[in-house]
């Protein structure tokens, strides 16, 4: 087949050429040149199916998403490093290593402890055949498309070396560059930022679309040998070189060490570059070399008695607290922050840190012009950890946040208060400016109205501009005013800037405006109520809401909301006072936990006050009305011929004949209830081809797995 050799061709040469970009940092052909080999391949691919291959350098982009993942037992258990604090702790690591092995020479290696998620990667036959996360060292989730996506990870081992069976185990991570641009990324689609660049990696691999998966800057170091079969490894030494024959990227720096002298040297050291390598690190890792002296040693329940892992103080650094500054959030809250005289901390330079709230202020007792100890939680957070009293000027007064602000809000003077039970003041004002910002980001984000390409920086400029004052003026913004809007270069976390200024441009502003009229004549009635940020009215409270009312104008005189709004407060009376079931009215609605007295109660504050009342007429000028799409206020209690599937509920997996949410309507119109999950509470499970895990999760529960036409048999009240 003239075809399949050419197909063969291009990935070998596809493969070598990944090689030399990705582990070797030395490229030998141009982008333009790697992408036309790449489309043969894929144009070949294409025509000729029978040569499909997951391994194929093609499959890097993504495949189908999957239904859920699955889980296999790991070949050998993984297990976890015992973790020491203390340099005494690391001298009683060496004296019990050098006294099991009396009078042998023990060496060892140092190397950083990579601050990402374990991965296993198992070739069989020098084929990439699937990759497990640790999961709890005895199975973990089988990631393998995902991990496809990783262009560090080899799909295929070349060489006279390769084993039959070779398990290398390592971490996936995401590089601290890589993951400040993804946040800025998320930003501006209006999704929230990650904390931190292991919270990305952990969430990125969690994610069932692989093509999503390519698209997030994720990488991978090798840091230890699982099973194999099929080699000769005698000691590390020999699995790193067999590593950098196969082109797989190991953890680097590495030190070894023989005397104890040199391994403490070696772990300030790597403490003193860490901030260097481009991803986080919170430790050294110390391992024996030698796999005979590591099978002396054993492992003890949890962890290798051949390793430890020193997990590094966070670096801390005095310095001088300038003044404090007000930040106002999207609802209103007053956080105080410390201005900072800049100081380099676990490396970046830090200027400011949140001071919470006026209560952490007095717990802490920091006042103005106080020298102050600064670290970073989790290595990224910066935060004042203390003050040095014995440096405290005369003249440091106590900060209190009401009286330095003259009981106003500093952005929009309104009154501020603090609310009973909770720690933090604030603004009252629901027309302060200092919260546009962050309201129409809230009312652009995904999970509200889904906005495209309007996150926190385009907000910013709107608002900076006077084009946008407050969510609704989106809705009467030109296309020309958007298209030469100038945003701000765009910054890393650590503050470096990473592109130039930029226009928002014709094409940006084109789908933009694209998605506001989605907004406006397509999105539904609880997309609506979420996206206005009322307080204590979440995603599944807005959902309830429109259940019970068909219009969003239906709110603001809603007798179910005044009616809900005066009962008494959930937590503070018995069961019985409480419940919705038992009030004369509310009864019929089987109004669900999301929607409680406090909701309700907000919601009518909301409309009444005066915002409430221009929200209400700018929509009515606007002619924006937004129907609920899931109406169905008295919900059936009882089956009947018109509801065969009260009470019932669905979980559903694997290919179905039509999509999901068809599936989903349907049953509900027939008063089912359909959920995410398998739990006791299901009723039965409609499988279609394929849906492996929540099969067997079903069949485990006892839970009825049914087909399309046992669901038919359902409809028919069978
Ligand atoms: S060696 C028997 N080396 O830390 C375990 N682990 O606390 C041998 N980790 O789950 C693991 N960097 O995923 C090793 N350089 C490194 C590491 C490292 C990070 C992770 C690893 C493990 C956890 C143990």
């Amino acid at each position: 087949m003239i075809f399949e050799a050419r197909i063969k061709e291009l990935r070998a040469e596809l493969d070598r050429h990944n090689q030399l970009y990705y582990q070797d940092a030395n490229p030998e052909i141009s982008d333009t040149g790697y992408d036309r080999l790449f489309r043969e391949l894929e144009d070949l691919e294409k025509a000729n199916p029978e040569f499909a291959d997951p391994n194929s350098p093609t499959q890097r982009v993504g495949g189908t998403p999957l239904d859920s993942f699955t889980t296999r037992t790991h070949l050998l258990p993984m297990l976890s490093i015992d973790d020491v604090f203390e340099e005494p702790e690391l001298i009683a690591f060496w004296d019990r290593i050098h006294k099991t092995l009396e009078g042998e020479k023990v060496e060892f290696t140092i190397e950083p402890k990579i601050d990402g998620v374990a991965c296993s990667l198992v070739y069989q036959n020098g084929e990439l055949d699937y990759a497990l996360t640790r999961g709890d060292g005895a199975s973990g989730d089988d990631i393998t498309s995902n991990v496809r996506t990783i262009r560090s990870i080899p799909l295929t081992l070349k060489g006279e070396r390769v084993p039959t069976l070779l398990e290398v185990r390592g971490e996936i991570f995401m590089p601290s560059k890589g993951f400040a641009k993804l946040n800025e990324q998320r930003d501006e689609q209006g999704l929230q930022p990650f904390a931190n660049p292991r919270n990305a990696t952990a969430g990125s691999l969690k994610l069932l679309d692989s093509k999503e998966v390519a698209k997030r800057p994720l990488e991978f170091l090798a840091h230890g040998l699982g099973a194999h079969e099929g080699t000769e490894l005698e000691s590390e030494n020999d699995y790193h070189a067999l590593l950098d024959e196969f082109g797989i990227r190991r953890n680097h720096p590495i030190w070894t060490a023989q005397t104890l002298e040199k391994m403490l040297s070696a772990i300030k050291e790597l403490d003193s570059h860490r901030h260097d390598i481009g991803h986080g690190t919170d430790g050294a890792v110390i391992k024996v070399v030698d796999f005979g002296q590591r099978e002396t040693l054993g492992f003890t329940s949890r962890a290798p008695r051949w390793a430890s892992a020193f997990k590094y103080p966070p670096e801390q650094k005095e310095t001088l607290l300038k003044k404090i500054t007000i930040q106002v959030g999207r609802t209103g809250v007053l956080t105080p922050v410390a201005e900072l005289e800049p100081v380099f901390v676990s490396g970046t330079t830090v200027s400011r840190a949140t001071l919470h709230n006026q209560e952490e202020i007095e717990r802490k007792d920091v006042r103005i012009g106080d020298t102050v100890i600064v670290e970073k939680a989790g290595e990224i957070i910066p935060s004042i950890v203390q003050v040095v009293l014995s440096k405290r000027p005369a003249d440091a007064a106590p900060y209190h946040l009401p009286t330095v602000l003259g009981h106003q809000c500093p952005s929009c003077h309104g009154p501020i208060e603090k609310e009973e039970g909770f720690v933090a003041w604030r603004c009252t004002n629901f027309t302060c400016p200092a919260q546009a910002v962050t309201r129409i980001t809230h009312f652009s984000a995904r999970k509200a109205l889904d906005l495209d390409g309007l996150g926190e920086s385009v907000a910013i400029k709107l608002v900076e501009t006077q084009l946008a004052s407050s969510p609704l003026d989106l809705f009467t913004l030109e296309e020309s005013t958007l298209a030469d809007l100038m945003l701000d270069p765009a910054k890393s976390a650590e503050g470096e800037t990473i592109s130039k200024e930029r226009r928002f441009g014709e094409k940006r502003t084109a789908t933009l405006l694209a998605s506001i009229e989605r907004a406006r004549n397509n999105m539904p009635m609880n997309r609506w109520i979420f996206a206005m940020g009322i307080s204590h009215i979440g995603d599944s409270s807005a959902r309830e809401l429109s259940r019970l009312h068909e219009r969003l104008s239906d709110l603001a005189n809603s007798q179910i909301i005044a009616d809900l709004a005066g009962l008494p407060d959930f937590k503070e009376l018995s069961k019985s006072k409480r419940k919705k079931e038992n009030h004369p009215r509310l009864a019929e609605y089987h109004i669900d936990d999301s929607l409680g007295p406090v909701a309700a109660q907000n919601l009518l504050a909301f409309f009444k006050s005066e915002t409430g009342q221009l929200i209400s007429t700018r929509l009515s000028d606007l002619e924006i009305n937004p129907v609920s799409d899931n109406f169905a206020p008295k919900p059936q209690t009882e089956a009947s011929d018109e509801f065969p599937l009260v009470g019932k509920t669905f979980v559903l997996t694997g290919a179905l004949s039509a999509p999901r949410s068809q599936f989903k309507k349907l049953i509900e119109t027939k008063g089912g209830k359909v959920s995410g999950s398998i739990s006791t509470k299901t009723d039965y499970l409609l499988a279609g081809e394929g849906g492996g895990s929540k099969r067997t999760k079903a069949e485990s529960l006892g839970v009825a797995v049914i087909n399309e036409a046992d669901l038919d048999e359902l409809l028919k009240g069978a």
